[in-house]
């Protein structure tokens, strides 16, 4: 969906430059007393603009557990001297880096721990990735920044038990009732996390819900099958399509990533 964005997933582990962390025993995340810090996020960001020519940048931001600054004694100190607690810290380390993204020319993702923290300091050239759970976009357009829609409950491909029929009911301007504030919300994504794939079940995971969630997508709300059984039938056709390929897409009527019932025919599964 989203072309035009440059998805950073950067987890650090400070194996080149073992300064960025708060210390050897405590490694994230990142030492936000050390300039250092900066300077390597402000070099990674220049060279990706130079390669990478996307309007967007995704900073991340999110589940950000701060207790390795509160109990390393150089970065407690320096929050002392800077008069911040840890929450601060982690609002200061965001809008830095948001800067420095900005500086080179992109604009800006971040996940919505940010937004639910600190809404009112991000810039204006934010989009707010919503995914712990509904309700957030509403909240997100109000404030006048734009929105992707991932909610974690209906749009987690990693969530191996929720069925298509979630993916597909799943309404992203659910609340927004304004055409100006509905065009805030930029779209939505299904997300597939690391966790419970590898080679062996990635394929599966993927399809046929993400299928279902593009059809939600393009679909305008009041144009979608209310009932999904009436869907069924053609997003089989499509799961058979896809195994004909040679993509190993699921069965639909397991619920979730599932295997078939019995067997039969690749439609009836
Ligand atoms: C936060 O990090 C500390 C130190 O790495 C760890 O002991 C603690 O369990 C973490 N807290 C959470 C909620 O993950
Ligand atoms: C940090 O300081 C701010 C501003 O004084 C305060 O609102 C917030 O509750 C503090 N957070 C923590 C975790 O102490």
């Amino acid at each position: 969906m989203f072309r035009d964005m440059l998805s950073l997933v950067l987890i650090f582990r400070g194996v080149g430059y073992p300064s960025l962390w708060p210390s050897k025993d405590c490694q994230q995340p990142l030492d936000v007393s050390n300039d250092f810090t900066f300077k390597v996020i402000d070099g990674i960001l220049s060279d990706f603009s130079k390669v990478f020519k996307f309007k967007f940048v995704h900073l991340g931001g999110d589940e950000v557990n701060t207790s390795c600054w509160r109990t390393t004694s150089h970065i407690s100190k320096w929050l002392k001297q800077q008069g911040m607690n840890e929450s601060e810290a982690y609002q200061y380390f965001v809008l830095k880096a948001q800067k420095i993204a900005l500086s080179h020319g992109y604009e800006l993702v971040n996940w919505e721990e940010t937004f639910n923290n600190f809404g009112k300091k991000l810039s204006p050239k934010t989009v707010v990735h919503n995914w712990l759970g509904s309700g957030v976009a509403e909240n997100v357009v109000k404030a006048g920044l734009r929105c992707i829609v991932s909610n974690q409950d209906k749009w987690y491909l990693d969530h191996l038990d929720t069925p298509w029929q979630q993916f597909y009911l799943n309404e992203p301007l659910t609340n927004i009732k304004e055409s100006s504030q509905q065009k805030l919300v930029m779209g939505g994504e299904v997300c597939m996390w690391g966790e419970t794939v590898d080679a062996s079940d990635i394929q599966q995971t993927i399809w046929p819900r993400a299928a279902a969630a593009a059809e939600r997508l393009w679909t305008p709300y009041g144009k979608l099958a209310k009932d999904t059984t009436l869907v069924t039938g053609r997003l089989a056709h499509f799961r058979c399509l896809l195994n004909q390929r040679g993509i190993a897409a699921a069965p639909l009527a397991a619920g979730g990533r599932g295997t078939p019932y019995e067997p039969d025919s690749c439609y009836k599964q």
